[in-house]
This record gives C-alpha cells, structure tokens and sequence, in this order.
C-alpha cells in the first residue's frame, strides 16, 4: 500500500488544538458520547482507506461500475452488497474453522471494518427559537448601522482586509479601488521573508508598507486616484488583535465599518498544528478583534465577513451539501485546510450566536482566475499545478535540440507526467475569482447576508473528462485519466520510484503531491455544494460563470502569460496581465461573445495576429480601452 505522510502516527496536538474542542465521537450502538480523545488523522479520508488489499480492489471496482454506468448510487448499493457478502462469507468460514469471532475474520481476510463510531460537531448554543429571534436581531441592527452610515456620509465604507496580499484578496482590492461606496481599505500585512533558493538562508525581508507599494503597482494603481484609498498596517493574524500596533488601533476603533477575515493557509498538505494555527487561530483573532470594534462605544462598525470554503462540508456524499448546515461529513475531510476551515467556521457561528456578533460566511468553492481572461495575478495553487505540469510536459515533448538519448529521456518523463488520477465523471466546482470578490463586496452593503452562510460556488461543474478534452484542445496534450485507487497504490509509487532513478526528484516529488492532494478532488462521489444565496442575499446575477470557458481561460492564461508557472516575477506578470486584459476585452468586443467561448483555433489565431507571444509585447496599440470592473 501507498504511505501517505497524513497516515503516519503523530504525537497528539497540544489540547489548545485538539479536535475534541470541535467535534465528538458518537456509539453507533448506544448513541452515546464516547469520552475518548482521538488524532486528527482519524478525520481525513486517508486515514478510512486502502488499508486492505481488499479494500483497494473493491474500490477500483466501484470506480468501474460508475465509469460504466455513471450511476453513483448502483455503485454504493453494489458495495453495501459486497460488504454484506463479505460478512457473510467470514461468519460461515468462521463457523469451519471453528473461529469464534467472524468480524475478526472479516477484518483479516476481506479488510471489512465495523465502523462502532461515528463524529460530529459539538453545538450547544441556543434553543432553535432563540437561533431565530437572535439572527433577526442581528440583521435589523447591521441594516440600522448600514442606514445611520448612509445618513452621515452616503454610503461611504471603511473596511480592513485581511489577506489583502494573497489570491483571493487582491481582487478584493482591486474591485474595492473602483467601488465609489468604498472610501478607504486597510490592509493587514505581514512582513515578508525572502530566502535563498539553495541556501534556504534569509536574503531580505520586505517590510508591510513596501508589499503594500508593490502590490498597488501590480494592481496598475500607483497612478490611479484610488490609490489614496488604500493604507497598509503591519499585522499578523496568529497575534491577538490581529498584531497590530496599538497606535494604529485607536484610529480603526473609530472608523471601520467592516472587517473582511480573508487570510488563511490554503495549503493541502500542512500538518495539522499548522492549519491549525492560520485558520483557527487566525479567525478567533479576527472575531475578537470585531467584537471589540461592535462594543467600542460610538463605533461605526456594521459586520464582520468571513471568507471560508464550500468544501467545509468535505466528502459529504449522497446529500447535497446544503448553505445553513455544517455537518461532519460522513466520508471525512480530504486535507487538514478543509478540517481547520470547517472549525473556523464553527468559531464564526459561536460567536454570532453567543456573542451577538454580526458576521457573514461566505464560503467560496475552488477559485480559479477571472472569467473573462483567466488573470490570477500569479496564482499556481489548486488547479493551476495540474495544468502547470501538463503544458511543462507539452513543452518537454516538443523539445528539438539536443542529444538524442537526452531529449528521449525527457519525453519519457513528460509523458509519464501526462496521467491525472480522477473518475471521468467526478464533478469539480469552479468558481472564478471575480465572481468571489464581487460577491464579497456586495455582503457588505446587505444587511440580509448576516447570520448567513452563503456558497459562492458553481452550478455548472466541470467532470474529470471535460478538463481531459480542453486540457487536449488548449494545451495539445493528451492526458490520460487513471483510476484513482490504483494510481494511488500502484502506478504513482512505481512512477515515483522510476522517475528518482533517473535523477528525476523534483517531478517526482510533483506528481506525488499532485496525485496525493489533489487527487481527493477528482474521485466519484463528490460533493454537490448548493447554490441559490449568491442570488437571493447577494443579488449577483443568475447566470453563474460557465465552468467549461473559465477553465478553458485558464489553460489559455496559463500557456501565454504564465508560461505554465514558469513567469515568477509579480510585476511582469501584472505587465502581461493587464495587456492580456486589453486582449480578451477586444475578442469579446470583435466576435461579439466570450474568448471563453471562443473555439481554440479562432482564439488562437487572434491572439498571435495582435501579440509577440516571446516578449509579450502588442503588434500594434490597443483598439479601446477595458473597462473596470464596474462598467
Ligand atoms: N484559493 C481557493 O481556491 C479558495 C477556495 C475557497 C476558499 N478560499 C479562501 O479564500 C481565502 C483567500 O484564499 P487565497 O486563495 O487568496 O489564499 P492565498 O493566495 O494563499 O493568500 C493567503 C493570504 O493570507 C495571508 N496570511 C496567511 N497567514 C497570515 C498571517 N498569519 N498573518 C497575516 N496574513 C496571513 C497571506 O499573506 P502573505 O502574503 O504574507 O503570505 C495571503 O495574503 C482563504 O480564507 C481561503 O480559505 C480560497
């Protein structure tokens, strides 16, 4: 069997972090609590399997009855039949030879495990009609607060940010600068440690207000009137009070009128205390820190907003993973981020209930770059590193020069990279990321999105076979879907063992991680995240990004101005950004439709008609200009 890093035993978490703040173990049999500390490895989904011969087959099997049938639920009878089958084969051998334990003899020859268990979260705040008569209250009181605002100033919002600096949050900024209902931003930043690539030894580090000068400049808004809007303050969000310096608080005290909680650890494989530390930590920072500006006397402040994920449900199969409820999933958590995220968000709910807090969820699906052109200002995280490894191994395959045994060598290797573990028809949700900023901005000006749990999601996900078919048409490449069960166990450890041998670590090292983390997200049976709030509460449009073209937008992005990850520099890629922008506004405006509409080859032949692709530099100035995003 594969070992993956997650499953190893590890010393308990210190009992500040213990899972059993959160979440209790429940007897299946008699329904009561069992007073038992557990790791949090118990709660991801590695820890539940492949630890059987029997269990990795009968997975590869049910893997083959969906791709057979696209029916997920003959797929989950098909295995409660074989479990039952297995149950009983193991009481009749039992009964031969004379055994007196047939679940002992279950467990050893077919891998079947009695689950006596099962987990969910603690929750005793209120009773349900004090619940109802405490949100009410809460919504009227923001809608009072947003009211007396106008009143003074005509809508004019102070807010602080936090993870102004990160993915999600510089589009945040980037609307927030051309938002004339938003008069000033604050951004929390932290110092930023620059080290050594080989020496891993500390070369520089950028002071808060120089990233907060960097990234104006990479928002193309050093020159910009909006930039006056915007001020930057040295913070950690794992410090009380946010880590910002006393002197800076009085002013914040008396002006903000929101805090945006954005900044977290969205990392897949951080151990445990780690997410721990980002993403619970970090949010019971940000809500002591709201609270204190709520009951700061004269404070204008309306509401806190906190940016968590739809995938705080996990692997909840079968039912649809519905915004007002958090339960423990009953297949668990893929990753560490997705646990700490999901008790982030038990925190968030504590303290609007207990507290009176006024705070807005919004949990946003898989983001990738903006739907119109794919820009990400740099992101490589979540489905760019597939994508990213894919268009490399295109590149690696179309290599001409060299040595003839060196290029054979390496077009060995980029086709072994060319396998993405996922079932053809497990749905991935997809949302880009001006959806996610837009949508965060109007929770400020709603009164009705407190006390609501909101999914910016997609309703239109896309299958492992559709990123399969564009990945082909965008990139050229062909990419072979594995089954995930026997990639996992059989062929990823084979290719890893290969690849180290020709001295090949750093790929290897990438398709471990890739197939170890990201795979989770690519098997049948994922989570179908309702939608529906985004509308109603948010009030943005009814027509969801089309999955299919941003993810197409993504490939195109990530081939011509990312060069597949390989661009680094952040003001280079905010250069070829912004005339990437120019671009894809004129194909929308000349073939009147989407560039993620656009076929392959009529964007294709667009692009290079207009750009010098090696210096990313335009054949000719741009026809218009593009809009901002409030046009
Ligand atoms: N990306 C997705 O697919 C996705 C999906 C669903 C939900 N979300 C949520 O959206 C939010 C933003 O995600 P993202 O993709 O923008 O993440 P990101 O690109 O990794 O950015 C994370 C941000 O958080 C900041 N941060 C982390 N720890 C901090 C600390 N201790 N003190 C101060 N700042 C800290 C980072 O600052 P530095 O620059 O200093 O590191 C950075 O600005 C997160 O809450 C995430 O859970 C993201």
């Amino acid at each position: 069997m594969q070992k993956l890093p997650m499953a190893h035993s590890t010393p308990s978490p210190p009992p500040e972090m213990a899972p059993s703040r959160y979440i209790e173990k429940v007897s299946l049999a008699t329904g009561e609590i069992v007073e038992q500390d557990f790791e949090p490895r118990r709660l991801l989904v590695h820890s539940h399997r492949d630890y059987h011969l029997v269990d990795v087959y009968a997975r590869f099997m049910m893997s083959r009855v969906v791709k057979a049938t696209g029916d997920e639920e003959t797929a989950r009878r098909k295995m409660k039949e074989m479990r039952r089958l297995g149950h009983r084969t193991a009481r009749v051998l039992s009964r031969m030879i004379g055994q007196r334990d047939p679940k002992r003899l279950a467990r050893a020859l077919f891998g079947l495990k009695n689950r006596e268990y099962y987990f969910r979260y603690k929750r005793h705040y209120l009773e349900p009609d004090a619940i109802e008569a405490r949100v009410a209250e809460l919504k009227d009181e923001a809608r009072e607060r947003l009211e007396a605002t106008r009143e003074e100033s005509g809508l004019k919002l102070r807010v602080l940010l936090t993870g102004g600096t990160g993915f999600v949050g510089k589009e945040v900024l980037w609307q927030a600068a051309h938002d004339p209902e938003i008069a000033e931003v604050i951004v929390v930043i932290r110092p930023k440690v620059i080290r050594d690539r080989k020496t891993n030894e500390v070369t520089k580090t950028l002071s808060p207000e120089v990233r907060g000068r960097d990234l104006l400049e990479e928002l193309w808004l050093t020159d910009h009137e909006a930039a006056e809007k915007f001020r930057f303050v040295a913070g950690d969000v794992e410090e009380p009070n946010l880590g910002i310096p006393e002197g800076d608080l009085a002013g914040l005290r008396n002006n903000l009128t929101h805090v945006i909680h954005c900044a977290a650890s969205v990392a897949f494989d951080d151990p445990y205390e780690k997410s721990f530390s980002s993403n619970v930590n970090g949010t019971l920072n940000a809500l002591r820190f709201s609270l204190g500006l709520q009951s700061h006397p004269g404070s204008p402040f309306v509401a806190h907003i906190g940016i968590e994920t739809s995938y705080i449900h996990g692997r909840q199969t079968k039912n649809v993973a519905l915004e007002d409820e958090i339960v423990f999933p009953r297949n668990f958590y893929n990753n560490y981020y997705e646990l700490t995220k999901a008790m982030a968000s038990i925190e968030t709910e504590r303290f609007m209930l207990e507290k009176g807090l006024r705070v807005a969820q919004l949990c946003p699906a898989i983001v990738i770059g903006e739907s119109r052109g794919g820009n990400n200002r740099g992101d490589t995280k979540v489905v760019n590193a597939p994508v990213n490894v894919f268009g490399r191994a295109r590149q690696a395959l179309s290599k001409t020069g060299g040595r003839w045994r060196d290029r054979s060598t390496a077009a060995a290797i980029a086709r072994m990279a060319c396998v993405f573990p996922g079932d053809p028809s497990a749905e991935i949700n997809l949302i880009p990321v001006d959806r996610v900023a837009a949508g965060i901005l109007a929770s400020l000006k709603k009164p009705n999105a407190i006390a609501e749990r909101v999914h910016l999601a997609s309703d239109n996900r896309i299958t492992s076979q559709q990123i399969q078919t564009t990945v082909a048409e965008e990139l050229d490449i062909d990419v072979k879907l594995a089954e995930p069960t026997l990639h996992r166990n059989v062929t990823l450890p084979l290719l890893t063992k290969v690849l180290n041998r020709l001295g090949q670590g750093r790929t290897a090292n990438a398709l471990e991680k890739l197939g170890s983390i990201f795979g989770g997200y690519s098997e049948w049976g994922q989570p179908i995240h309702e939608v529906g709030k985004d509308v109603e509460v948010l009030g943005l449009s009814s027509e969801r990004p089309n999955a299919v073209h941003a993810f197409r937008m993504l490939c195109r992005h990530n081939k011509w101005v990312q060069n597949f990850g390989q661009v680094k520099d952040a003001r280079e890629i905010s250069r070829r950004e912004k005339i990437w922008r120019e671009i894809m506004f004129e194909i929308e405006e000349k073939h009147g439709q989407s560039a993620g509409a656009l076929p392959v080859l009529e964007f294709r032949s667009h692009v290079e008609e207009v750009l010098d692709s090696d210096a990313f530099v335009r054949r000719s100035p741009p026809e218009s200009t593009a809009p901002s995003p409030s046009s």
